[in-house]
């Protein structure tokens, strides 16, 4: 009978903490974990080293990414060919585990190929900080100050964007914020950002830093103030991950006669389609669902080309939540002449220069393979990949349902984790041709064969 965990005595917990983990070398770090989370160390240790590049340097360029490296992680790179983008033809680098989503993306890529493909633009570009701060004083004062500071905010950090001028971007505006009405004594400096193909969060981290550091320096100079007002606390600085003016728009249109599909119309289609779009307007359960699809599309894209999917995810989400409640990210019209019009609106800041753009040997396969794109054809690029997992995800949806696609993808999945041969794979596509595939479906009829076999 096992002892339960919360009854151990306190030393036995204590051994799975450690002082100075970061200061032992990687075989170090790794037999103390097996040391104290395995049973099977062997298996344990194999099983990190399989994934160890042979490539030392290789290895090296992939544990210094991050802290703490014990191996690598896997995800599959497809790719969905066949994207019509603003006239071009891409195809799709795609970093993702999930079945279904690359096949959905090059079945949606080849319907809009053929009806004129997608039309997307950059919206705008702006990126956001703040120096969050607090100041015990008159606010009128305080205004007065920064409106004659303000060129010394510009002056201070004019080393730190010397290079981003130089390629056209830089600080395009400083503000003084009072959010005194949400908590008192509550200020910001919000400063609006360009970083051209750079994500640019090191640079705006940097021009923030600065901005405080001006902030405090004249205030202290200053004669306008009490000794009790010159001692503001600055709270932090840090970019913003919300960027809603950091916004792409990809779209799609086309007559409605030109959707006909399974049995419905194209008007049929298109009402229904409509309707589903509505249902996501309008109920965030839906919408959640809804937009975690689209993402599907997004994150697949951004992580296959080396960018930050989190931030990209984050400002996804509070965009969706602009008006108070969460809703679809895509939106849909059918005018009275019949033309179908689908569109995806996504905040989408991103970088095509720096980060591991230039260090990770596969997103540099994946820029080679979008024709080296610049941060706006990048942008534009990621936003139709959406729209298209959206398009494919509502497609099934309104017609077929999803486990139909879902299953059959996910039938090779379920028979890799039986350790099925690859003369078995082949007879249960065959199987599973004309039927939905489902698990228990799958593990009788394996299990069946594998015992008719032994018999
Ligand atoms: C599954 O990963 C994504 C979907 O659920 C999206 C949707 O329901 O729109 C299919």
């Amino acid at each position: 009978m096992g002892i339960s965990h919360s009854f151990l005595p306190k030393f036995y917990e204590m051994s799975k903490a450690i002082k100075g983990f970061s200061k032992l070398t990687k075989e170090q770090k790794i037999d103390w974990i097996l040391e104290n989370y395995f049973t099977e160390k062997e298996a344990a240790k194999a099983t990190l080293k399989q994934y160890w590049n042979e490539n030392a340097k290789l290895q090296q360029t992939h544990d210094e990414f991050i802290e703490n490296t014990l191996t690598n992680y896997y995800l599959p790179f497809g790719v969905a060919p066949n994207f019509k983008i603003n006239g071009e033809i891409y195809t799709m680098p795609m970093a993702i585990e999930e079945s279904s989503v690359v096949a959905a993306a090059a079945k949606a890529a080849s319907f809009w190929m053929n009806r004129g493909g997608f039309q997307a633009q950059v919206v705008s570009t702006k990126k956001i900080g703040h120096v969050h701060f607090v100041y015990y004083g008159d606010y009128d004062k305080l205004l007065k100050f920064f409106i004659s500071n303000k060129a010394k905010f510009y002056k201070d950090t004019e080393t730190i964007t010397a290079n981003m001028r130089k390629r056209g971007g830089g600080i395009t505006d400083i503000m003084l914020i009072n959010k005194g009405y949400e908590e008192p004594n509550y200020y910001q400096i919000k400063a609006n950002f360009e970083t051209i193909d750079s994500m640019g969060a090191n640079f705006i981290n940097t021009c923030l830093e600065q901005f405080a550091q001006t902030l405090k320096a004249e205030m202290d100079a200053s004669d306008i103030f009490t000794e009790e007002e010159k001692d503001i606390q600055i709270i932090m600085c840090i970019l913003s991950n919300y960027t809603p003016e950091c916004l792409v728009r990809a779209e799609v249109n086309c007559h409605v006669d030109e959707l006909a599909t399974e049995g419905m119309s194209g008007l049929e289609f298109a009402q229904k389609f409509e309707r589903a779009i509505h249902v996501a307007t309008i109920e965030p359960y839906r919408a959640t669902t809804h937009n975690k699809g689209i993402m599907n599309g997004i994150d697949a894209v951004v992580i296959a080309t080396g960018n930050d999917f989190r931030a990209i995810e984050a400002a996804a989400h509070t965009y969706a939540a602009r008006s108070g409640q969460y809703r679809s990210l895509t939106n849909c019209t059918i005018s009275e002449d019949g033309q179908f019009r689908f569109w995806l609106d996504i905040p989408m800041a991103l970088g095509t220069v720096g980060g591991l753009t230039t260090l990770h040997p596969m997103v540099k396969f994946a820029y080679t393979l979008l024709g080296n794109p610049g941060a706006k054809e990048l942008m534009m690029i990621i936003a139709a990949s959406g729209l298209a997992q959206n398009f494919g995800a509502l497609k099934a949806l309104t017609t077929t349902g999803i486990q139909q696609g879902h299953m059959k993808m996910h039938l090779l999945n379920v028979l890799n984790n039986l350790g099925a041969t690859d003369k078995e794979k082949d007879f249960f596509k065959i199987y599973f041709k004309d039927k939905v595939p489902r698990h228990s479906d799958i593990v009788n009829k394996f299990n069946e064969m594998r015992s008719n076999q032994a018999n």
